[in-house]
């Protein structure tokens, strides 16, 4: 990596001629384009990483390197990608604003999406079994292999974990099982942006069309292995207007997760030009579970399967109270899968307990404001909140520089 580093050393030397470079809006992003292309218009250096979880998965990250700054790790959403952190204008995107403001900022991509179609052993376009995963497995998973590798590689005894949808998913699921007792050491703060746990009020299109035309039986046939992958987009988008009668014929970002007034068009062409970067056919399944059951617990194999699984007749219910880790819960009142009732049951698992540092609802924030919206509301929270619990030294202006 040292070639990296005088590289970026180098790109941040011209920094100061930052503020015109890019102008006040932001330049659309292409399908073709590499993440370290989009970041080099920001004069912005970025390194790859390779993180091998447990069970052989190979995620890839990429980081937003500041030697020796405090760490926050960006975890994306269902069916999405480490891109939808920088699709906005850079004080609205994540990832560069808080890279700006002084942070070593790692973005992790989940098993199967398009950056981590990767294993050690397992082929994921000949072998079935890569793609026999949901969050439950990422939670179990995918969680730890990152925090642990992020410390390892940075020198640092914790990090701030923000997670978007299904990134909170799997915090949840993380924050109860066997590593609880890391994370709550290694983890400062968690950010819950649209936090997704019970299902049974969303009113997504595409999840509650899915169920109603059980559209993971058709889907598992069409795409043995990975599904929702953009180069399957046409074939996929066909099928789809087929088998819903019309009802679905296009999958666009807002099928999936709604919007509001206040998200940004410009800013959701550039989160469309990588999305959506796939995921296995069983993660959605088991998101679909939640639909039918009040319920936020382990995959269901049905009574059979979850007695050879998990020795009941029920799968198990994860333990949400059990949560150490300080947690903010930043939710929208017009977000369609995370919504407010659901969300309402959420609290009531964490009612009383202290862990829960933050927890507020904004005006007319659809799923997706946080990676698209024209607001600074909620990223001017999140920054207060890292004042408080991962503190950034005020920056030279002579480190800008190095
Ligand atoms: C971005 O944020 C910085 C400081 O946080 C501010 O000075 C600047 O005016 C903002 N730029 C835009 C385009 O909002
Ligand atoms: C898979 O991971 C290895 C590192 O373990 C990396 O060198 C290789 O480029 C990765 N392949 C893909 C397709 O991402
Ligand atoms: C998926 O993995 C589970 C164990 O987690 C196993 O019981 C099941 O048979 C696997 N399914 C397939 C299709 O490989
Ligand atoms: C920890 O980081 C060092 C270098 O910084 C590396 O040599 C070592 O393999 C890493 N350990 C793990 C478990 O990743």
């Amino acid at each position: 990596m040292s070639w990296l580093r005088s590289v970026s050393a180098l790109i941040t030397i011209c920094a100061c001629a930052w503020p015109g470079a890019v102008g006040q809006g932001m330049p659309k992003i292409h399908h073709s384009e590499s993440t370290e292309e989009y970041l080099s218009k920001y004069y912005i250096p970025v390194e790859e990483h390779f993180i091998t979880t447990e069970d052989k998965y190979i995620l890839r990250s990429f980081r937003l390197p500041r030697q020796g700054a405090p760490v926050v790790l960006l975890q994306h959403g269902v069916l999405a990608s480490s891109w939808c952190w920088l699709v906005n204008t850079p004080n609205r995107s994540l990832g560069i604003s808080l890279w700006k403001m002084g942070y070593d900022v790692w973005l992790t991509n989940s098993r199967g999406n398009t950056f981590s179609r990767n294993h050690t052993e397992l082929k994921p376009f000949l072998d079935k079994q890569f793609w026999n995963y949901t969050f439950d497995d990422m939670g179990y998973f995918d969680v730890v292999a990152n925090v642990r590798y992020i410390l390892n590689a940075t020198s640092r005894k914790d990090l701030t974990f923000v997670g978007w949808s299904q990134g909170t998913s799997q915090m949840f699921v993380a924050a109860q099982g066997p590593d609880r007792d890391y994370l709550k050491s290694h983890v400062n703060l968690f950010v819950a942006l649209s936090p997704v746990t019970y299902l049974t009020h969303q009113s997504s299109l595409l999840l509650s069309v899915a169920q109603k035309f059980r559209l993971g039986v058709i889907l598992e046939k069409a795409f043995p292995y990975d599904v929702f992958s953009w180069s399957e987009l046409p074939t996929l988008g066909s099928l789809l207007c087929k088998v819903t009668l019309g009802v679905i014929c296009d999958i666009t970002v807002d099928v999936i997760c709604g919007r509001s007034q206040k998200d940004s068009s410009d800013a959701i062409l550039n989160l469309a030009a990588h999305f959506p970067a796939g995921t296995s056919i069983k993660d959605l399944d088991h998101y679909e579970q939640f639909i039918d059951y009040e319920h936020f617990g382990r995959f269901d194999y049905g009574t059979m399967g979850n007695l050879e699984h998990y020795g009941l007749e029920l799968p198990p219910e994860y333990s949400l109270s059990e949560l150490e880790i300080p947690t903010a819960l930043f939710c929208g009142s017009k977000d369609t899968l995370a919504g407010p009732k659901d969300v309402e049951r959420l609290k009531m698992d964490l009612k009383g307990n202290k862990h829960v540092v933050f927890s507020k609802e904004y005006e007319d924030y659809s799923h997706l404001t946080w990676m698209v919206g024209l607001t600074d509301e909620w990223i001017t929270d999140l920054k207060a909140l890292l004042r408080q619990y991962n503190p950034v030294r005020p920056m030279e202006a002579s480190e800008l520089l190095v």
